[in-house]
């Protein structure tokens, strides 16, 4: 098998497949079994082919007994698992080794993560590499190309008590053994960073959405220094790619499980990234081998705010920028104190775009009062396809909870969707307001705001500076929205403390 080129990677992800089970539907039409197969074909007919496939977890639906965890097993390995003729790496998921266990002492539940369980998934992928912490054989390991490490990692270890890595020093050895490697992937099952709001972190190791927040810091200090090029997660059945300290979090999940979080905004897909140098892509590729989305990283085609958005003429055009840009940079100098507070209930203001029609504006950005941190509001409307999709998932539920199959396509009390109803006529009829959530800000700053329309809730981007001096560390400000700029009106009234380039 070819290696790939020097410096440059390129691979798929996928997770969540939840198999295991013949004939298994979900909360649809063609669910289940069906989405897997699609998304294998998918795969295999990607030209170039790969250079390996990251098979993210939750291979088998499992939370049963551990002989139906055998039979799940048998049947995926047997009928669902794909053979292609690139490398495939297998990580744990909560579903590969959370089972029923009556033997064994249980203070979670029912339901937890057990060395049988994990004995189960040794056993299905027996050639994956022995390399991992001690007592982690075929869960934990890292395997090395001419031109990448991926390095595989297993929060919910049995031996271990809540959902993170106990072995950050194995982690560190690891990426300094191979800190020659141009691209060096780090993975487990689970998010570091919430991924459209879900965020739940729960003492039972097998219950939580992300990797124990008080480890994140740690973690990716780690990640920093070593210079990893991307973390990889699964979980949350969604497509996310959010920038940590300039580090991309790829979630990709959603390759079977009939479930999307949240299933008005996420589709199932594979997930094809590629890695060349420090430039990060990911595309996710829907079930009819569409391109639906596309994120890279650093931002391409950014343009930067040039001038006072106060000026009505100047605005417009602005605007006009904003139509064909991918990306637009906003920047404000100055000092907690010299950020004007004109909404009138303390807040400190650097920015404000509204419409006159609209309640709420449709971008703020500043200080709320009595605080340090940068908040960015925004009141985001989803395509016209996301909403279509929407009205299908809030259909799909309310069969689901009645039973009853009503085919009006009307949505009705699933309680999503609940958005503010304004009516933007020519757009769609639901608005979303969403808060993201910057850093506390230092009494001299020099703020940038990166909006990239393409990346989602995740591009909304920020670096606080001291001085220009400083190097840029740019973070995705943290929402719960599963939907970013991509449908977003300029507004086309302004108000600025400060800004420009
Ligand atoms: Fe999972």
């Amino acid at each position: 098998m070819a290696e790939p080129e020097r410096g440059r990677v390129q691979f798929v992800q996928y997770a969540d497949v939840l198999g295991g089970i013949p004939g298994r539907k979900g909360g649809g039409e063609g669910e289940g079994e069906e989405l897997f197969r699609k998304a294998n074909e998918v795969i295999q007919k990607l030209s170039p082919a790969p250079d390996f496939l990251i098979f993210n977890g939750d291979h088998v639906a499992g939370y049963c007994s551990i002989a139906e965890l055998k039979e799940q097993w048998s049947y995926f390995l047997q009928k669902e698992a794909i053979d292609p003729p690139f490398p495939v790496y297998h990580l744990p998921g909560n579903h590969d080794t959370v089972s029923f266990t009556e033997n064994l002492p249980n203070p979670y539940g029912r339901a937890f993560p057990n060395s049988e369980a994990e004995d189960l998934f040794r056993a299905a992928f027996p050639d994956l590499p022995d390399n991992g912490p001690p007592g982690q054989r075929g869960l934990s390991w890292y395997a090395a190309g001419s031109d990448y490490v991926l390095i595989a990692l297993h929060p919910i270890f049995s031996g271990r008590s809540s959902t993170g890595f106990d072995d950050l020093d194995w982690l560190r050895e690891v990426l300094e053994q191979f800190s020659d490697k141009p691209v060096k992937l780090v993975a487990s099952h689970f998010p570091l960073f919430p991924v459209n709001g879900y965020a739940r972190h729960s003492p039972y190791p097998h219950a939580s959405w992300i990797i124990d927040p008080q480890q994140t810091e740690r973690i990716l200090d780690l990640l920093v220094s070593c210079k990893v090029s991307a973390y990889l997660c699964a979980h949350v059945c969604a497509f996310d790619f959010q920038i940590h300290r300039n580090i991309p979090q790829i979630c990709s999940a959603g390759g079977g499980h009939p479930v999307l979080y949240p299933p008005y905004a996420e589709y199932h897909h594979v997930a094809r990234i590629s890695i060349d140098g420090k430039h990060v892509t990911a595309e996710a590729i829907g079930l009819d081998g569409k391109v639906l989305e596309a994120c890279e990283w650093p931002v391409g085609g950014l343009q930067v705010v040039p001038a006072s958005l106060n000026d009505p003429g100047k605005a417009a055009e602005i605007g006009k920028l904003w139509q064909r840009a991918k990306a637009l940079r906003f920047r404000f100098t100055g000092s907690i104190s010299s950020a004007s507070s004109e909404s009138g209930n303390g807040d400190r203001e650097f920015l404000c775009g509204w419409d006159n029609e609209i309640g709420p504006p449709l971008l703020w950005i500043g200080i709320p009062a009595g605080s340090a941190r940068l908040i960015l509001k925004a009141v985001l409307f989803p395509s016209p396809e996301q909403e279509a999709e929407g009205e299908q998932a809030n259909q799909r539920v309310t069969n689901r909870s009645s039973g009853i199959s009503q085919g009006s396509g009307i949505s009705q009390g699933s309680g999503i969707n609940q958005g503010s109803g304004i009516n933007q006529g020519k757009r769609n009829a639901i608005a979303y307001p969403v808060t993201f959530t910057g850093p506390n800000l230092p009494p001299v700053f020099i703020i940038d705001i990166i909006i990239d329309k393409t990346m989602g809730p995740g591009g909304v981007l920020v670096s606080v500076r001291e001085s220009e001096e400083a190097e840029q560390e740019w973070n995705s400000m943290a929402s719960c929205s599963p939907f970013g700029f991509e449908s977003w009106p300029w507004p086309p009234s302004w108000a600025a403390a400060d800004e420009g380039a």
